[in-house]
C-alpha cells in the first residue's frame, strides 16, 4: 500500500487540480463558493454537494452521486472536500466506481486533518452499526489547507489527538505536552500535525491491511468509544475521549498503569476539560455493537490496546470484560 503524499497549505487557493478534478465537497462550503472565497479552475457543474454526517455513510446516500458522476461521464479524479464522514464515504465511493479512480483528499475538519484522511479506510455504516462496510484505499494526495480548518472544531479532534498522545507517552513531543499541562488550541495542533500523521503512516505501513496486530493500536479507545457513539449518541470526538478514559482506568485496575502515570493522565485531560462522565445503556445493544466490532476472535476477545508505564500493550479480552467498562 502507497499512502498519499501530504501537502500544508495556508490558503485553498494553493490546491493543485488535475484537469479530471470532479470536487464532491461539504455543502457546508457552498456559500464561500458562491461568494468567491473559494475558487477551483473547472466548471462549478463539477462540484457535488453532499450533506456531511453519519447519514451520509449509508450505501443508498451514494446513488444520487454515483448518478451525478455517470452524468459527467468521463474519466474523473475524485476531490473528497470535507470532514471524516465527506472522507469515509467519498473514499469508499471512488475505491469502487470504476474499480477505483484517484481519491484526493481536502479535509476541512480537525479530526478529519489529524486522522481519518490518513491510513486508507474507508467505511459505511450498516443500520445502526458503524463503519460495517469498507475498504482500503489511501488518497493519492491529501492537501491539509490550514484556512479550512475552523478553531471551533479543535475540541472534536482532541480525542484522536490524545490517543496518539497516549500512544507516544515515552516521546519528548508529548512529554513536553503533559510536564507543561498544555491545553491543545488550534496553534499547538497545525505545529504537531506533521509528528501526528508520521506516526500514524508509520504504523499503516507496517500493517496496511490490519493483518499482523500492529495496525490496531490505532484504535486504541474506539471500541468502547463507537458504543458511547451509537448508543448515546456522542460525536465521535467525544465517544473516543470517553472510550480513552475508560480504557485508561482499566490498565490501572490490570496494573498495566501504575497510580502515578494514570494521576499524570487524567491530570492532562482534565486541564483540557476532558471530564469522565456516566452513561445508562443498555447491556444488550452495547454487546452487539462489541461483537461486531472487526477486531473479534472466534472465541468473542476482542485485541484491545492498553496503556502500560512503557508506551501500550495489546491483549485478547473477552467481550463481557469490556462491557464492565459501562
Ligand atoms: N477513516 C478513518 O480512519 C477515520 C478515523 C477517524 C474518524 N473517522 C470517521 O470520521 C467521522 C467524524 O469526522 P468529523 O467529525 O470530521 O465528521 P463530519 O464530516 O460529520 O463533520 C462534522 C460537522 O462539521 C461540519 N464541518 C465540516 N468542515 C467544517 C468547517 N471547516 N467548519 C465548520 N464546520 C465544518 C460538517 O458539515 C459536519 O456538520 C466519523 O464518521 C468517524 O467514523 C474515520
Amino acid at each position: 500500500m502507497k499512502l498519499a503524499e501530504v501537502f500544508y497549505k495556508e490558503n485553498f487557493s494553493e490546491i493543485k487540480w488535475s484537469p479530471q478534478a470532479v470536487l464532491i465537497a461539504d455543502q457546508y462550503f457552498k456559500a464561500y463558493f458562491k461568494n468567491n472565497k473559494f475558487k477551483v479552475p473547472f466548471d462549478t457543474s463539477k462540484i457535488i454537494w453532499v450533506a456531511a454526517g453519519e447519514g451520509l455513510k449509508k450505501f443508498e446516500s451514494l446513488d444520487p452521486i454515483i448518478n451525478k458522476l455517470v452524468q459527467l461521464g468521463g474519466v474523473v479524479d475524485i476531490y473528497a472536500l470535507g470532514g471524516g464522514s465527506v472522507g469515509d464515504a467519498i473514499g469508499f465511493l471512488a475505491s469502487v466506481y470504476k474499480r477505483g479512480v484517484k481519491l484526493i483528499h481536502i479535509p476541512s475538519t480537525w479530526l478529519a486533518a489529524v486522522d481519518s484522511s490518513h491510513g486508507g479506510k474507508t467505511a459505511l455504516n450498516v443500520g445502526e452499526l458503524k463503519n460495517q462496510l469498507g475498504s482500503f484505499y489511501p488518497s493519492a494526495e491529501t492537501w491539509i489547507v490550514k484556512e479550512l480548518l475552523s478553531s471551533d472544531l479543535v475540541e472534536k479532534a482532541r480525542g484522536e489527538f490524545f490517543k496518539t498522545l497516549l500512544l507516544n507517552h515515552n516521546q519528548s513531543w508529548a512529554q513536553e505536552f503533559v510536564v507543561a499541562n498544555q491545553t491543545l488550541d488550534q496553534n499547538l495542533l497545525w505545529s504537531l500535525l506533521p509528528t501526528l500523521i508520521d506516526f500514524k503512516s508509520k504504523i499503516v505501513i507496517s500493517d496496511p491491511y490490519e493483518t499482523k496486530g500492529t495496525r490496531v493500536i490505532l484504535n486504541l479507545g474506539h471500541t468502547l468509544g463507537h458504543v458511547l457513539e451509537l448508543e448515546c449518541a456522542l460525536a465521535h470526538g467525544e465517544a473516543v475521549e470517553q472510550g480513552l478514559l475508560r480504557i485508561l482506568k482499566i490498565s490501572l485496575e490490570k496494573a498495566y498503569l501504575s497510580p502515578e502515570n494514570y494521576k499524570k493522565f487524567l491530570k492532562i485531560f482534565q486541564k483540557n476539560k476532558i471530564e469522565f462522565r456516566e452513561f445508562s445503556i443498555f447491556k444488550d445493544q452495547a454487546e452487539l455493537c462489541l461483537k461486531n466490532d472487526k477486531k473479534i476472535s472466534k472465541k468473542n476477545e476482542i485485541l484491545t490496546t492498553y496503556i502500560n508505564n512503557q508506551s501500550y500493550l495489546t491483549s485478547w479480552t473477552p467481550v463481557e470484560e469490556l462491557l464492565e467498562a459501562f
